[in-house]
């Protein structure tokens, strides 16, 4: 049996794997999370892989605060970069295959047509700059694994766009979301299952290949709020404005369109649009 440890399970996509692993019975998971399992105390590591077989390491542990990132660079250097390399040195010594996400935040925005794998990063934000060295060290270490990058994270676990545009509409008559941001939206959930089904086709992980993983369709943040409105019918306004309206301590990148098409056809997935994905997740919520 293929054991599975999946790092940071209690986040939105850790907890999306939870969700889906009795549907993958063949895979013998392992969740993870702090403070029982912290990526910087070596010792505990070390102890669980030295009396655990891991076959497969999905980790889903990261420092996400994009705005916070710009206040406490060396938090997010130190989970971001410093631990895909211990991950890295534990592959090595372990012998395992890791799983790592990344981010549309690695690019810098200034593209007007779907960035491919092979597209140079170039963030411009802490964040970003943090997820792309991650993304360096995993590439150059010599290790087989998956780095999937995906964009706009949502689920009914945690705190993410939807969960708080819900919680506003409920609370507002009015709310004003920035409407020159273009990016596609990701049901975790669709993600997680992604992943299992791509594991689960026995392919061969032989070094580090990148990939692009995100629902189908592109919107704008404001886009993805008023769809939040119509699906939840509720009388709330919501505004369009300018990203220069609401600035933000990090900028973003104003076009971040994943092309998906390198997975799709890889491990012959078919992702739904994200306007299907976001009716799931408000089904789950309410
Ligand atoms: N969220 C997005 O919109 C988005 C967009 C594009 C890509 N991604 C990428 O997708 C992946 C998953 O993101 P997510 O939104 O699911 O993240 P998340 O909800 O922030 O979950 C991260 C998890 O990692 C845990 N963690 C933090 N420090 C740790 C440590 N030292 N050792 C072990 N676990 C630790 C966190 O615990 P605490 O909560 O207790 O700190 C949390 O449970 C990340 O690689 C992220 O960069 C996310």
């Amino acid at each position: 049996m293929t054991k599975v440890l999946v790092i940071g399970a209690k986040g939105q996509l850790g907890q999306s794997f939870q969700y889906w692993a009795p549907h993958f019975p063949h895979f013998k998971f392992f969740f993870k999370d702090l403070p029982e399992f912290n990526l910087f105390d070596e010792n505990q590591v070390e102890q669980f892989f030295n009396t655990t077989n891991i076959n497969i390491v999905i980790n889903c542990a990261a420092y996400t605060g994009v705005d916070s990132a710009e206040d406490e660079p060396q938090k997010a250097q130190k989970l971001n970069v410093e631990a895909i390399g211990s991950l890295c040195e534990l592959s090595k010594n372990f012998g395992f295959k890791l799983i790592h996400y990344s981010t549309d935040y690695v690019f810098d925005g200034t593209a007007n047509t779907p960035y491919r794998e092979e597209h140079p990063p170039s963030p411009i934000g802490v964040y970003g700059k943090t997820k792309e060295e991650g993304e360096t060290i995993m590439k150059t270490a010599g290790i087989d694994g998956w780095i999937i990058r995906t964009s706009w994270l949502f689920s009914l676990y945690g705190k993410n766009f939807v969960n708080t545009i819900f919680s506003l509409l409920q609370k507002k008559d009015e709310i004003n979301v920035v409407n020159d941001q273009l990016g596609s939206p990701t049901y975790a959930l669709d993600l997680a299952d992604s992943t299992l089904r791509a594991l689960d086709q026995n392919s061969i992980i032989c070094g580090v290949q990148v990939y692009h993983f995100t629902n189908t369709g592109k919107t704008t943040w404001y886009g993805f709020a008023d769809k939040i409105k119509q699906l939840t019918n509720i009388s709330c306004n919501v505004h369009p404005v300018e990203t220069s309206v609401y600035p933000t301590k990090a900028k973003r990148p104003k076009y971040s369109v994943l092309s998906c098409e390198k997975i799709k056809k890889e491990f012959n997935l078919n992702p739904r649009s994200w306007e299907l994905a976001l009716e799931d997740c408000l089904k789950k919520i309410k």
